[in-house]
């Protein structure tokens, strides 16, 4: 596993190989103004894509949703259009492109480039298609998770459910929150106040010895690994699994185990939440009395305890501000002179330096979590051969050879 992502140093970009930094998009990009993407998160395993059907049919489905194209065809700037088969060989060619056939991430993104009116209306914009791979570092860390203020989509707003890149900007907020209280994912509720999901994965709860999860049609994005887990793995484990309305306080007080499920988190144990004094307030109020004198006395009677944590985000912001101070008296200047007083600053950023909250334990121990992780690592790296139809192999020497007529020679040359 790689300690920083390595990114590759080419990409697919509307039917050819191209170097990544050779593409200029323009600022007339309409899906830049208006989130009006659909992408997918896939993972290659040593040559061998994870179900790469289920991503490419739900790329696909987002992109009819979003009028980009249908269910089995994606329209291209040139009158054309791309098939599930086209992206299937483009993906190919990416990762061999870019030497990452031992394993990496993919990324397809299809958006409405530049070309029409800057206006709302996106319909005119061209329908483009990238392929971006790189290698990433383990996804989620064993820093707590931090209960999110901020609420998933309203499944009736239609997109719901559609890995659309505007739906994400409430997903980037509620990381960043979880950034801020140094922790790893945000764990962000439903509009009823039930458990959603995290920024990038799924969540599980383990009651009653069950595997639990919210409800496909809460605002979620209905997760390939959720299917993965839910359908196979907890079936050939024996463990009964069930979609169900999942509270806070169930998680506190019930749960013996949680854990996060997506491409890139795998499965990862969420065994500590971290909620701050303000985000607890607010979601008592949303609660009423009784539920909420509920779940207070859950967090007492559990191990909850209370704690400040360094915020890293505050930390780099007076670092800034203070090089400025020390050393650059031109930077200060202009600080002053478009009305701030840098000294200020710092004396309000310093009270914002640490986040209190509570932290809460998840169970001690994580036995169903690790049966899954085991089971799941194995279906995806080949070793159970109940499940090899899940792995599209990379037909590596197709895709050298059709990079060999195009740009491969170059792609050759500059290896060298
Ligand atoms: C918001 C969100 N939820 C859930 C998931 C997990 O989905 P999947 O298992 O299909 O990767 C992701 C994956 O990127 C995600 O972004």
């Amino acid at each position: 596993m790689v300690e920083q992502p390595v990114k590759g140093e080419y990409v697919w970009f509307d039917g050819n190989i191209r170097p990544i930094d050779g593409i200029g998009i323009m600022l007339d990009t309409s899906s830049l103004h208006y989130g009006t993407t659909v992408f997918e998160g896939i993972q290659n395993y040593n040559s061998r894509i994870f179900r790469l059907g289920e991503h490419l049919d739900r790329l696909f489905h987002g992109a009819s949703v979003l009028h980009m194209g249908s269910e089995n065809i994606i329209f291209r700037p040139d009158g054309g259009f791309f098939t599930k088969e086209d992206i299937t060989q483009a993906i190919e060619k990416t990762i061999v492109a870019n030497g990452f056939t031992e394993g990496c991430y993919i990324r397809p993104i299809v958006f409405r480039g530049s070309g029409s009116m800057l206006g709302v209306n996106a319909l005119g914009a061209p329908v483009q298609v990238a392929i971006i791979t790189e290698i990433w570092p383990q996804y989620i860390s064993n820093k707590p998770a931090v209960l999110s203020q901020f609420r998933r989509m309203d499944p009736r707003s239609g997109i719901a459910g559609v890995k659309a890149g505007g739906s994400y900007l409430f997903g980037t907020f509620a990381k960043d929150e979880a950034v801020e209280a140094d922790g790893s994912e945000p764990l962000m509720l439903d509009t009823n106040g039930f458990l959603a999901e995290a920024s990038g994965a799924n969540i599980m709860v383990v009651l009653d010895g069950q595997i639990c999860t919210p409800y496909n049609n809460t605002g979620i994005l209905p997760g390939i690994t959720r299917d993965t887990v839910m359908n196979f793995i907890a079936k050939d484990l024996g463990i009964k699994a069930r979609e169900m309305n999942i509270s806070l306080y169930d998680l506190i007080s019930k749960a013996t185990e949680a854990f996060w499920v997506g491409t890139a988190a795998e499965v990862a144990a969420l065994m500590e939440l971290f909620i701050t004094i303000d985000v607890l307030q607010r979601y008592k109020e949303s609660l009423g009395p009784k539920k909420a004198y509920q779940l207070e006395t859950a967090i007492e009677n559990g191990n909850g305890c209370f704690e400040t944590r360094p915020n890293p985000v505050v930390g780099k912001k007076i670092e800034w501000y203070e090089g400025v101070l020390v050393g650059d008296p031109e930077k200060r200047d202009r600080l002053i002179k478009a009305g701030e007083d840098p000294e200020k600053t710092i004396a309000g950023l310093e009270k914002q330096k640490t986040v209190g909250g509570v932290r809460l334990q998840i169970g001690t121990k994580s036995p169903v979590t690790d049966r899954v992780a085991v089971a799941y690592r194995n279906m995806t790296r080949g070793h159970d051969e109940k499940y090899t139809n899940f792995l599209h192999r990379i037909r590596v020497g197709m895709a050298q050879e059709n990079l060999g007529k195009s740009t491969g020679r170059m792609l050759n040359k500059n290896k060298a």
